[in-house]
């Protein structure tokens, strides 16, 4: 139920829709709390009642940098609200942001929408008057056609005088942008944002992408980001499947930049190169640039692996699969990375992992995350525990997440004295800084013996070297494991007699790291 609103508060909504946010995820609840912080009325909805419960007492679900303090600071306001209810945020929202998961199909490669139609379907039946619905999930181009259908078929404001004159809508409480929608419209307006970096990428995107059907709903669209707009941010208005294609488009972009200089690691490897250099020498031309040419272990997340997989289904589906099947390239030179952790290891401590204590040094995807979706870090710890090692991976946030993704390996939150004493090996998979930090002098002694693999090329190399470790780094001179050649890289002199390339191939795993997570 909504109260009645003052004159003074009915002028400012004319200029400033209240915002409703559906799915309160990474995506939902970092954008919800980000639109109340730019000014906005947010009321925030989700089905899960024990999230709902959490954000209301200003804890947030996962990890991510800024976000709890900003959420603390705007509930304060009364500015940011959650509930349970769709009908509230129908009743409230002239603009409604839908914010769920599209994960990969179980059986597929497919996006799934189950969430998306479910909350749009939930949601449409109570739209009564004019607003707008803006999608910001990822999903396959021509999915926005298809929910524009089914809001035009299932929104009441669509089938009453309100449709027809949006002067209706505004007297039942819409604000002006919304009520000259005339009904319930939808838009499209991915989301760029990372994580780690939430918060400012969503006060502050590098882009705007408004997918839609109208020239009111555009209107609609500017007023909710009013603020972000002022600060310069560049929008580019366009069509639905174009706003779609947009999204899948830059995480395919990145994710074959990313498998592109991990490819010129394999070759780098082969002749003694090293892929550091390289890549830095790339990054100078400015027509390639250095971001996303950072090799290591691979890309993970809850985003690029799905967003490629599920772009081939949907180009297969339309008829175009051969103009992405490079995309397939990308997803096996990737897993390919992890597969090489083990393999350098593995030559590194005579050739067998079995009964090894190895630590991991990582389980989050990437630094300032807890989110172990398809991680590189956890998929090499999985590979490594079926070799019969013992593994126990530390990460400073993510072993909450990682003890229900990958329950067969040991955790800590922290690098202490117990956990590395007797330990064969250090495996870096997850650059955080504190691992970057470690005193490879105080952690020496208390090793079994000195094998630092540096998955993320995290660490500073000759500081371990000189601390007595054999350091070794994919794509890097001293982690080559030269295929038919003599031994050219520095391993511990028991492990000398074994020549590396049969020490590759006798502990060589699958091609394809299981998915953890
Ligand atoms: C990615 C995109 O960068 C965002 O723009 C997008 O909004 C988001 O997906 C999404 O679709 O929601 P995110 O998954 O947070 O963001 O992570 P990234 O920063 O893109 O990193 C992805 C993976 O690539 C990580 O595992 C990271 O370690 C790896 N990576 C990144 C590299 O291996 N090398 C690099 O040079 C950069």
């Amino acid at each position: 139920m909504t109260t009645p609103e003052r004159p003074d508060q009915a002028a400012d909504r004319t200029s400033r829709p209240r915002l409703t946010v559906i799915g309160t995820g990474y995506l939902g609840a970092t954008h919800a709390v980000c639109m109340a912080e730019l000014g906005f009325e947010v009321l925030a909805v989700d089905v899960d009642q024990s999230k709902i419960e959490r954000l209301s007492a200003g804890e947030i679900p996962f990890f991510e940098p800024d976000l709890a303090d900003l959420l603390r600071a705007n509930l304060a306001t009364g500015r940011l609200r959650f509930t349970t209810s769709f009908e509230e945020i129908a009743a409230f929202g002239d603009v409604h942001f839908v914010c769920v998961g599209t994960p990969q199909q179980a059986g597929g490669n497919g996006a799934d929408l189950s969430h998306l139609n479910a909350a749009v379907g939930r949601l449409a039946p109570l739209l009564t008057r004019p607003c707008l619905v803006v999608g910001k999930s990822t999903v396959p181009a021509g999915t926005a056609a298809d929910i524009a259908q089914t809001l035009a078929r299932l929104a009441p404001a669509n089938h009453t005088n309100g449709a027809a004159a949006g002067t209706n809508g505004a007297a039942a409480g819409s604000s002006g942008a919304a009520a000259a929608l005339g009904g319930v419209q939808l838009a499209w307006n991915p989301e760029f944002l990372r994580e780690g970096f939430a918060v400012a990428d969503t006060l502050r995107p590098d882009r705007l992408v408004f997918g839609v059907a109208s020239p009111a709903a555009e209107g609609a669209l500017r007023a909710a980001f009013a603020p972000v707009i002022a600060q310069g941010v560049p929008v580019i208005v366009t069509d639905y499947a174009t706003a779609e294609l947009v999204k899948t488009a830059a995480n395919s972009f990145l994710a074959t930049k990313i498998s592109f200089i991990n490819a010129m690691a394999e070759v780098c490897e082969a002749v003694d190169a090293d892929v550091l250099t390289l890549a830095e020498a790339l990054s100078h031309d400015v027509r390639i640039g250095g971001n996303f040419l950072r090799p290591g272990v691979g890309f993970g997340g809850g985003c690029l692996p799905k967003d490629i997989r599920a772009f081939q289904a949907r180009a297969d589906e339309l008829g175009v699969g051969v103009a992405l099947r490079f995309l397939g390239e990308i997803d096996e030179i990737n897993n390919r990375r992890r597969d090489r952790v083990v393999e350098l290891l593995a030559a590194a401590l005579d050739g067998t992992l079995a009964h090894r204590r190895l630590l991991v040094l990582g389980a989050a995807f990437k630094p300032n995350s807890d989110d172990v979706r398809d991680s590189p870090a956890l998929a090499v710890a999985d590979l490594l525990a079926r070799t019969g090692a013992q593994v126990t991976v530390v990460d400073p946030v993510a072993t909450h997440n990682a003890r229900r993704a990958l329950p067969t390996v040991a955790y800590s939150d922290r690098v202490e004295d117990s956990v590395v004493t007797g330990a064969d090996a250090v495996v870096l998979l997850t650059e955080w800084r504190q691992f970057a930090e470690l005193d490879p002098a105080r952690l020496g002694p208390l090793m079994r013996r000195r094998v630092v693999i540096d998955a993320r090329h995290a660490l500073d190399g000759d500081r371990w070297r000189r601390a007595g470790w054999v350091y070794l780094a994919p794509g890097r001179p001293t982690g080559v494991i030269p295929t038919g050649v003599p031994a050219q890289w520095p391993v511990p002199t028991s492990a000398a007699s074994t020549p590396p390339a049969q020490v590759a191939a006798a502990t060589r795993v699958p091609a394809h790291a299981p998915q953890v997570g």
